[in-house]
């Protein structure tokens, strides 16, 4: 089973966090069955970006991206080449590591 690294964000994960994806999983997926508190205003259905993260490892692992999460990923904060909207990149086979950016275009956030 791969596992995601996600690294030290300073509000939702001070320490930093290693977690097993179970087959089929998405980023979100991972972070959510940990009680990682990942945003995902849109409950995973690629209209928000409030998911995003950046792949600082294994980016090429994921599953491929659509047009409509190409075009979600342009409202999100902090934009990067390896960015992904956590809540469509299926997890493969190997382990990855994720950071969570410090913002997203949520303006109301609950912790
Ligand atoms: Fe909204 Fe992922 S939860 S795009």
């Amino acid at each position: 089973m791969p596992k995601v690294f996600f690294l030290p964000h300073k509000i939702i994960l001070p320490k930093g966090a290693n977690f097993f994806a179970k087959k089929g999983e998405t980023i979100l997926d991972v972070a959510l069955r940990n009680n990682v508190k990942l945003e995902h205003a849109c409950e995973k259905s690629c209209a928000c970006s409030t998911c995003h993260c950046i792949v600082r490892k294994g980016f090429s692992s994921l599953s491929g991206w659509s047009e409509i999460e190409d075009d979600i990923l342009d409202k999100a904060w902090g934009l990067e080449s390896n960015s992904r909207l956590s809540c469509q990149a299926v997890i493969g086979n190997i382990d990855i590591e994720v950071e969570i950016p410090l913002y997203t275009v949520n303006y109301v956030r609950e912790y």
